[in-house]
């Protein structure tokens, strides 16, 4: 195959909504509801590699009913935003690693490599079309969904010769709805996520289908997020249904499940936390933490901030946890810890473009 072609084909969007409509989605937008007008699709075909990129107005998709997504769940995706910095440009933070990851998912799911030069050109595409759609950074942000899925009419089970890449986007608000601010997670201890050697490290549908009925667990028992555990003595935390957990001890040390099992996500939000916890001179641990400790460390105050990081997430403090062993409350369980709050703020300011970025995490669209 020869190298892909990137220049994308533009159709578009003649009977859009008026800008009067979309400012009253965009004052309050939610999360992945207010889809922005356009998708970038791209197609590889096998034997001739990625072709035909274009830009569209967004609409449904036609599949044969024999497409391989739909029978073995050939699919992948990623999850990133976009951000409205103070003088109007439109930043996206380490939109790289969000193309490294997709590649890494499409290896594990024996998908066609997507370059990423062609990931980060769709991406800049569609928000460039959309930008409009970009909220004001008090409301919120675009969020980005890339994804993969195959589309060969095949049902022998076998990794598929046709696949489409497509990058919708949609504004967005706060991923959670807590009144407070602060969420309670439910420890699951049923359903694991992922086990060693299986998919956890890949960014595929099929793990977010297989935490759904721990999710539902945890929301019948009152709580907005899942916490899973090391599928062998389900004892070691692992990350949550759809964003990783970090910890804070009284010594001020930041600890969070270390990568090597390869059965968590390799967050990006997990990665940039560390790097600017380190920044500041905290301790960092990527170390094993028990379920049982996190309950003992709770009870006697050794454990004083605990919060969920990823893309959608951003940073959220969690006030509790429960489990059939009962409720165990983070610090007063009502306010954000210090440093919770002041990484949160931190991160913030670097995605948004208000501080000077010393990573050079920031790309302008
Ligand atoms: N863990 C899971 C299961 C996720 O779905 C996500 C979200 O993408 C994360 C962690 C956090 O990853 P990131 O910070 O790259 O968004
Ligand atoms: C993200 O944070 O981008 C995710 O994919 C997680 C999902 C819960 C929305």
């Amino acid at each position: 195959t020869t190298a892909p072609d990137t220049a994308f084909t533009i159709t578009r969007k003649t009977d859009g909504i008026s800008a009067a409509e979309r400012a009253h989605v965009l004052a309050n937008p939610g999360f992945g509801r207010a889809f922005t007008d356009h998708m970038a699709v791209v197609t590889y075909t096998e034997g001739r590699g990625w072709h035909s990129p274009e830009i569209l107005p967004r609409q449904p998709l036609l599949l044969d009913p024999a497409a391989s997504v739909l029978h073995y769940a050939q699919e992948i995706f990623e999850g990133m935003k976009a951000y409205r910095a103070p003088d109007g440009r439109i930043l996206l933070f380490r939109p790289e690693a969000n193309a490294r990851r997709f590649r890494k998912s499409a290896e594990r799911m024996a998908m066609a490599d997507l370059p990423e030069d062609l990931f980060l050109e769709a991406v800049t595409q569609l928000v460039s079309i959309d930008s409009d759609w970009v909220p004001a950074p008090d409301v919120g942000t675009l969020y980005i969904r890339p994804f993969m899925i195959a589309t060969e009419a095949a049902l022998g089970v076998k990794p598929a010769a046709e696949f489409k890449f497509i990058v919708i986007a949609c504004a967005a608000g706060d991923y959670f709805s807590a009144d407070s601010g602060l969420v309670s997670v439910w420890v699951e201890e049923n359903s694991v996520r992922a086990s060693r050697g299986g998919t956890g490290t890949a960014k595929c549908g099929g793990n977010y289908a297989a935490s759904l009925n721990a999710q539902m667990e945890g929301k019948a028992h009152g709580c907005h997020q899942v916490l899973f555990l090391d599928a062998l003595e389900r004892r070691w935390l692992e990350e949550m249904g759809g964003m990783n957990v970090m910890m804070v001890f009284e010594d001020g040390t930041l600890l969070t499940p270390p990568l090597a099992s390869g059965t968590i996500l390799h967050g990006i939000t997990r990665d940039s936390l560390l790097t600017l916890a380190r920044d500041r001179g905290l301790t960092v641990r990527e170390e094993p933490y028990a379920i049982d400790q996190l309950y003992a460390d709770a009870t006697a105050g050794r454990l004083k901030e605990v919060f969920a990081c990823g893309t959608a997430a951003v940073v959220t403090p969690i006030g509790a946890f429960k489990s059939t062993r009962g409720e165990c409350t983070i610090g007063d369980g009502k306010t954000a810890g210090p440093i919770t709050s002041s990484l949160r703020q931190t991160l913030c300011d670097l995605q948004f473009g208000r501080t000077a970025d010393p990573h050079d995490w920031v790309k302008v669209v």
